[in-house]
């Protein structure tokens, strides 16, 4: 099969690590470390806690950094008497541009029902920023033969009404529950699988163009050992990483496993 088109997403989900002085250390290491043939043919994002936005922003405008700011998660509403709650507009003023949508632990945590997830995905595109709208099953729906279906509602739930250029921008993040930071991943193959599946979903939801080009990540236990595993899939466009993107050593070496040799299966 011929390498895709489709140029890699690699993204550091640090979820409630690092504090703005943690952010800056981690931020300014990868900086250090990160050497332009290491990005030539990867995207990378990091989607530190809100508090360490600016901070972030900062750094990576003045010392270059090649790597785009991302956030965890955002209301749908622009403003407005939302206790506790960041809006689209606030992060996009910061420059942020990727914002996570529907992870698991906003669905199973803090109730994010399907309509919330559709509708802040709606108000990211609205701010132009890119979505990483966030889909998987739980270890119990996996054992009882669910995992497409599970997939396929999320899906259509949340992209439902998009219209097929909508589409081919977003990125979706394959992340099977039962994988998240249990150290047990999914195989390369299960991984393969799933992301064929949201992307034969997408194509079903959207048409063939969108199904080619939007970029379906992996997420689930990676690490530096795993990660070109996943990568040299054909389906999978990229990964989303939890613990192993709180360090910089770790995170670039995931990174690096994105050259583009290792995308072809032998
Ligand atoms: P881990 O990589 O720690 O398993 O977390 C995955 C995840 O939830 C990223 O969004």
């Amino acid at each position: 099969m011929a390498p895709s088109a489709r140029r890699p997403l690699v993204s550091g989900n640090w979820k409630m690590h690092h504090d703005h002085i943690e952010a800056l250390h981690t931020i300014r290491d990868l900086g250090l470390r990160c050497k332009p043939e290491d990005v030539a043919h990867v995207d990378v994002s990091v989607h530190p806690p809100f508090t360490d936005l600016r901070t972030a922003q900062t750094l990576i405008e003045a010392e270059r950094i090649p790597v785009a700011l991302g956030a965890q998660h955002c209301n749908d509403h622009d403003r407005g008497a939302y206790t506790g709650e960041v809006s689209p507009q606030m992060l996009a003023r910061l420059g942020v541009r990727y914002v996570l949508v529907g992870h698991s632990e906003r669905r199973q945590l803090f109730a994010m029902s399907d309509e919330a997830v559709a509708a802040t995905l709606r108000a990211v595109l609205r701010h132009e920023m890119t979505p990483i709208c966030c889909v998987g099953e739980t270890a119990e729906e996996r054992a009882a033969g669910h995992t497409d279906a599970r997939l396929a509602a999320q899906l259509t739930a949340a992209l439902d009404g998009l219209d097929a250029v909508q589409i081919s921008s977003l990125v979706i993040a394959y992340e099977p529950i039962w994988a998240i930071g249990t150290g047990n991943a999914a195989t390369a193959v299960d991984a393969e699988d799933a992301c064929l599946f949201v992307r034969q979903t997408i194509g079903e939801l959207a048409g063939a163009e969108a199904a080619a080009s939007v970029r379906v990540q992996y997420g689930g236990s990676v690490t530096a050992e795993n990660a070109g595993s996943f990568l040299a899939e054909p389906d999978v466009d990229g990964l989303l990483v939890g613990g192993a993107s709180l360090d910089a050593g770790s995170f670039l070496d995931i990174v690096r496993a994105s050259r583009p040799v290792q995308r072809t299966r032998g």
